[in-house]
């Protein structure tokens, strides 16, 4: 990795990854939203919208997966070339996959590691589908009968179960400010 504070200027992609209601996109949203007073060229890739265009008719199986994620580092790849701040949410379960993408977008892909225990997800149930999943209404559900691999080195872990939305998103925005594609406030009045 490069110095930090050298980065102004140059695209990023967050890649939020965790399971379904661990709170990925609550959090992609606050931090969009000052990324873009902050940044200004944001772009959010979230998993369900995808799955509803680019990555339309894909089901939850390992390749359609990998399928999905890897379209999703295309696209990302290609806007943080090009100045852009990207924002992806997509449960991404498998290693393999997430580091592919890692490898093709170098230093400027940022894993966040969104964390919540199972059954905080499961009683949270935003959208009814662990319910089902439990069932076996739906199968292939990750974590309850589909695999979810842990990253093993994010750049940053989020446990939402032990702190608010807001919190975590700052710590997010903090992590950019570190790494330097953010100017900071100090720098400003040094200008
Ligand atoms: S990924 O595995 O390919 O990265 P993605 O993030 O695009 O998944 O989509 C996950 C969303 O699809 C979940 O938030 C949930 O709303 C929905 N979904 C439907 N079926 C499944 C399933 N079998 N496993 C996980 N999520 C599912």
């Amino acid at each position: 990795m490069d110095d930090t504070n050298s980065r102004q200027g140059r695209g990023f992609t967050l890649w939020f990854t965790g399971l379904s209601g661990a709170g990925k996109t609550t959090i992609s949203e606050i931090v969009e939203r000052e990324l873009r007073e902050k940044f200004g060229k944001v772009v959010v890739l979230d998993g369900d919208i995808v799955r509803t265009n680019l990555s339309k008719g894909l089901t939850f199986s390992r390749e359609d997966r990998d399928t999905n994620v890897l379209r999703i580092g295309f696209v990302a790849d290609l806007l943080t070339r090009n100045g852009v701040g990207v924002i992806v949410s997509a449960i991404s379960p498998f290693k393999e996959a997430r580091d592919q993408v890692r490898h093709q977008i170098g230093d400027d892909f940022i894993e966040i590691f969104v964390d919540a225990p199972l059954e905080v997800c499961a009683d949270r149930d935003v959208k009814g589908l662990y319910k089902k999943a439990f069932s076996g209404e739906i199968a292939q559900f990750t974590g309850v009968s589909d695999p979810y691999e842990t990253p093993a080195a994010p750049e940053l872990h989020i446990h939402t179960d032990q702190e608010e939305p807001q919190e975590s998103a700052r710590r997010v925005v903090e992590r950019l400010e570190e790494l330097g594609y953010l100017s900071r406030v100090a720098e400003y009045n040094r200008a």
